[in-house]
């Protein structure tokens, strides 16, 4: 083909498609638009009516209800541990977000990228493409989610060069090791950030009898708690309902004792990248140990979680820039260089 017609190729196709890039997330699903950037990032939350059989809200108003309905009123979390756990309501989910990110117009064929987790086995990969279907994508591409991550760290995925990802979001803990657009050796942990707050919340049942709030435990943890070294003789102060007294009760606990808290989890994660790099070929864990380990997801916010990994590992460890969009980010530059990336291990569907 001529270079007009491959110009003229490529915009004819321009032409007719309106991209979106979604990363379905357990807490939080975002959409990204080419020329627009982030348009939606709504928690992946749910509230209906049971009376009156209605959704009655979505997404951040959904999550303020949480804890505090009424019987007739039930909030659901569609996605757990990282995967469609509640067809139905993902799809009503996607059909809302999709319309507030306004992609929808007759002159165009809406070709959607959606993230699955690494390991989403067939049935729950038709799941996500039903769901992205009745949201109105005529197109649909999945792109697992460490490998969407790794090009929006920046990463030149397509090169036979080894890089590990690691990609810690809420339900979810992905370890990938990535090389010419595919994951060479990959593992999918069943727990993430939202398994750290499970973690605080526990500790401080136990030892001051204190039960604390998911959202409690949440704010506790990004304030306070740290990966290593947590700062010797500081205190946290922690809302909750005594066990006892039945009472409010506001309390400090030190900020080395909320760390330790979390410490098994860690210890899990870092078991597990060991076993990973034990796995991979001799070429490819030498690029690794050049590269480095990058981290992205919500959970590589954690205080002290890159010396953590680089003190375990022995490797340089690189958290990436905004980690949290980094998987709508880089699958959004797939779906727009798709033609030019040749090795990308994508999963496609038309209609
Ligand atoms: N500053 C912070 N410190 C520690 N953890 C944080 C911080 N900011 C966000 N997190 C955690 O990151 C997690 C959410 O990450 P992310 O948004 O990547 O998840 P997700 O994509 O919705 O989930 P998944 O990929 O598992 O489906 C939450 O558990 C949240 O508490
Ligand atoms: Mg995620």
């Amino acid at each position: 083909m001529n270079k007009k017609n491959s110009i003229l190729k490529k915009h004819r196709y321009r032409f007719f498609f309106k991209d979106i890039a979604v990363d379905l997330g357990t807490n939080s699903t975002q959409i990204y638009l080419r020329r627009k950037g982030l348009v939606v990032e709504e928690p992946s939350v749910i509230a209906f009516d049971l009376a009156r059989k209605k959704i009655i809200a979505i997404g951040k108003e959904a999550k303020r209800m949480i804890g505090k309905t009424p019987q007739r009123i039930r909030t659901v979390k569609p996605l757990q541990d990282g995967v469609v756990a509640d067809f139905e309501t993902t799809k009503q989910m996607l059909i809302y977000f999709f319309r507030k990110a306004g992609v929808y117009s007759s002159l165009f064929r809406l070709r959607a990228i959606i993230t699955v987790p690494f390991g989403t086995t067939q049935i729950e990969k038709r799941a996500v493409v039903d769901a992205g279907r009745a949201a109105g994508a005529k197109e649909i591409y999945l792109i697992e989610e460490p490998l969407a991550a790794a090009i929006g760290a920046n990463i030149n995925v397509e090169e036979p060069q080894g890089n590990l990802i690691i990609n810690i979001g809420g339900g979810a803990t992905e370890i990938a090791v990535i090389s010419l657009g595919g994951i060479a050796r990959g593992e999918s942990l069943r727990f993430g950030g939202n398994d750290l707050n499970t973690y605080i919340q526990r500790y401080i049942r136990n030892h001051y009898r204190l039960e604390i709030g998911e959202s409690t435990a949440e704010q506790v943890k990004k304030e306070a708690v740290y990966a290593l070294d947590p700062p010797k003789g500081r205190i946290q102060p922690v809302s909750g309902i005594n066990l006892r007294s039945g009472l409010p009760e506001s309390i400090t606990i030190p900020v080395e004792e909320l760390s330790a808290a979390i410490k098994p989890m860690l210890e899990t994660l870092s078991v597990a990248i060991k076993k990973t790099f034990e796995q991979v070929s001799p070429q490819l864990a030498s690029d690794i140990i050049q590269s480095g380990i990058f981290l992205t997801g919500g959970g590589a916010m954690l205080k002290k979680i890159g010396l953590f990994l680089q003190k375990k590992m022995l490797i340089p460890v690189h958290i990436a820039q905004d980690p949290t969009t980094c998987a709508v980010r880089g699958a959004s530059k797939a779906l727009e260089e798709l033609h030019a990336m040749r090795h990308l291990e994508l999963y496609h569907s038309r209609n």
